[in-house]
């Protein structure tokens, strides 16, 4: 059996232990959603680590993700295409669009690329919220690693199934008067329709300044029906966490709206391709970003 990487064995411990990310310790809350640590069971975190290549998966977990590549090889650049796209969005984001602060929500494990290191190489001052709902995930080990000394990396335990709680929490580390960025980068199909994934992203934005932005990444079986959906139904079977796919109208219509940046809704390897970080081969999920405080100008 595979098993954690040295550097992240500490992480899994600390997520096994009692007690993790006490609330009002440092800025971490506390995580409730799992009560224990469970190798046995594949988890979303480790089976979409595995395909970007990471170490910290556990057979239940490598099982699951050889599965989906067998049903959909593509997957595997699919999971690298949208880290190449949280690169380019938050790049274009820190460097064009001057924004300081990151609410990145559904943030994973940690994988090179993550959005406090691209955010803050260029603008050190950047404060960045990680949101998960798995205490796996979160560890007071990868906030201490998390943050130049201008700027602040906080954890914070929480479900989007609950955007307001999300907001409140938030606020003790970002300030909502003025404009923040709000990741949502292969969550959304996480919710299935009954959860309102619509009405989710429009509470959030409710609790947004003007000027701030909703980024959205989103699994589709547009591109190949009959094996992305196979790879799907592989995954759900062995994967708590159902998903659910949406088409380009369907992830559209999660932005509510909104203003989209050009080039709007597209194959997230598409996406402002002259931002760099390009990673070219086709991928199953659509792309956009919005601004909120306007209309949409498609
Ligand atoms: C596929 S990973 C995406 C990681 C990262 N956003 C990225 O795009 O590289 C999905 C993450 O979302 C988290 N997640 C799933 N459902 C969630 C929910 N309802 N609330 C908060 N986090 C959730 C999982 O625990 C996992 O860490």
């Amino acid at each position: 059996m595979a098993g954690p990487s040295p550097a992240n064995k500490a992480l899994i411990s600390a997520a096994a232990a009692p007690g993790l990310c006490p609330s009002g310790a440092s800025g971490h809350e506390a995580i409730s959603s799992r009560p224990r640590l469970e190798p046995h069971v594949a988890h979303s975190a480790r089976v979409y680590g595995y395909w970007l290549g990471g170490a910290d998966y556990y057979l239940a977990d490598r099982i699951a993700a050889e599965a989906v590549i067998r049903k959909r090889p593509q997957v595997v650049d699919s999971a690298f295409a949208n880290r190449a796209f949280l690169a380019r969005v938050v790049r274009y984001l820190a460097r064009q669009r001057g924004v300081r602060q990151f609410l990145d929500i559904g943030c994973g494990l940690p994988a090179p690329g993550s959005t406090y290191e691209v955010a803050q190489a260029i603008a050190p001052q950047c404060r960045v919220v990680y949101v998960d709902n798995d205490r796996l995930v979160l560890s007071p080990a990868r906030a201490q690693l998390a943050s130049t000394p201008e700027g602040a990396c906080t954890c914070i335990g929480a479900d989007l199934h609950g955007p307001e709680t999300i907001l409140g929490k938030a606020v003790r580390a970002l300030d909502f008067t003025r404009p923040v960025a709000v990741l949502l980068l292969a969550v959304l199909h996480f919710l299935a329709d009954s959860d309102d994934p619509v009405g989710v992203v429009a509470a959030l934005a409710a609790g947004l300044a003007p000027g701030s932005f909703i980024a959205i990444s989103h699994l589709t079986a547009d591109f190949a029906p009959d094996a992305v959906r196979a790879g799907v139904a592989a995954y759900n079977t062995l994967v708590p966490a159902r998903i659910t796919v949406r088409s380009h109208a369907q992830v559209t219509e999660l932005f509510g709206g909104l203003s989209l940046i050009p080039p709007g809704v597209v194959p997230v390897a598409e996406w402002r391709r002259d931002i760099g970080d390009r990673f070219g081969q086709p991928a199953d999920l659509h792309a956009g970003l919005v601004v909120t405080g306007g209309r949409c100008v498609r």
